[in-house]
């Protein structure tokens, strides 16, 4: 009926321009152009009442319908993207007889959030790792609500960072223990699906693409050292250099302990920027800390560590006492201000703590 309401439209204004182009009285052409007015606006009016039937008549999708479309969108992409709408008609319906498990995201750039990437790179091993299992079934579901399409999504389950894992029960809302403890267990693919068969009765075997890049990296090492010996095989001296083998083991010993390893696990993010365009190099709690704040430690480190070696020095070496005086002041200067600024970032870290030295 609207399809024939369009083209009597086209007709008059095909006229319209007839009469016009025909140069008969412009009254006539004021009277076909209120005609095509109220034609316009009596179109119009039929379209609303149209829209507003169609919304009346439109059913919210029974079970069974909606179960059938998120079977057929995890078929298409195993996690599913929800906005505002999808989330309320899917996730927070009821009744539903099916677990989600929703990732609550901010993978634009300019929300730089770095970690979100990789928590998304687990979340998404997990679900492919359910979407193509024997076992795969329309009683768990994946889907992720990022901020930027569903901000309201975030307000209504009152989250204000990200990533965070949301696990939505058969029945009912979810309990504190659905929200995923990424600070205290993290979020590796194996982790997530720990939790979600502690949560449902599922248990997904994860399985992860095989990653050659480790493998790759060992074995070009290996290659440089090979062809270093190699070219140096007549002059071996430098393996028996006490001096080469501590800068080495020190190297590996400043690594380890100023959290490198941390940040290859939980990905933390590089520094904190805070809204008011505060830095923040240093996280403020022992629970967390910035890959920068891993650097400063490394150079607050060997700056204590050579401070001591100039001390040993000092009181090991048979040169000009002189020399050997300044060594000494010098380390000891060293190691009691770096050791006292090593000492407050620490104490700025686990609050509470009770030593400082020289400064607070
Ligand atoms: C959930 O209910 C729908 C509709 O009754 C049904 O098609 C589906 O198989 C049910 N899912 C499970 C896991 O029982």
């Amino acid at each position: 009926m609207s399809g024939s309401a369009f083209a009597m439209l086209t007709c008059c204004s095909h006229f319209g321009k007839m009469v016009r182009l025909a140069g008969v009285d412009i009254k006539i052409n004021m009277s076909y152009k209120l005609f095509r007015l109220i034609l316009i606006i009596s179109v119009f009016a039929t379209f609303v009442s149209q829209i507003n039937g169609n919304s009346k008549k439109k059913e919210v999708p029974t079970l069974g319908e909606r179960v059938l479309q998120l079977v057929d969108m995890s078929t298409k992409r195993p996690i599913i993207r929800l906005n505002g709408d999808k989330f309320r008609q899917y996730v927070k319906a009821s009744p539903r007889n099916y677990s989600f498990v929703i990732m609550l995201t901010a993978l634009s750039s300019q929300r730089q959030c770095a970690i979100c990437r990789q928590a998304h790179d687990e979340f998404q091993i997990v679900a492919n790792s359910w979407r193509y299992s024997q076992l795969f079934s329309n009683h768990l579901f994946f889907g992720m609500v990022d901020f930027d399409e569903g901000p309201d999504v975030f307000q209504y389950l009152g989250q204000n960072s990200a990533p965070v894992f949301i696990h939505f029960p058969e029945k009912g809302k979810p309990k504190k223990a659905d929200v995923m403890d990424i600070q205290r267990i993290g979020f590796a693919a194996e982790t997530i699906a720990r939790w979600i068969g502690e949560r449902t009765d599922t248990q997904i075997r994860v399985f992860r693409p095989p990653n050659y890049s480790g493998t790759i990296a060992l074995v070009i090492l290996f290659a440089l050292i090979g062809a270093l010996l190699y070219m140096r095989r007549n002059n071996l001296d430098f393996l028996y250099n006490k001096t080469s083998w501590g800068i080495a083991a020190l190297c590996i010993v400043f690594a380890m302990t100023s959290g490198q390893m941390w940040n290859h696990i939980r990905g933390p993010p590089f520094m904190h920027r805070t809204p008011r365009g505060n830095v923040a190099y240093v996280h403020g709690s022992s629970g967390g800390q910035f890959i920068v704040e891993t650097y400063i430690v490394i150079v607050l480190n060997a700056a204590v560590v050579f401070g001591m070696i100039l001390l040993n020095e000092a009181a090991a070496s048979k040169g000009d006492p002189r020399k050997r005086k300044i060594m000494a002041v010098v380390g000891l200067a060293l190691v009691a201000f770096f050791f006292s600024l090593i000492l407050s970032i620490f104490r700025s870290k686990a609050h509470g703590y009770p030593y400082s030295f020289l400064f607070k």
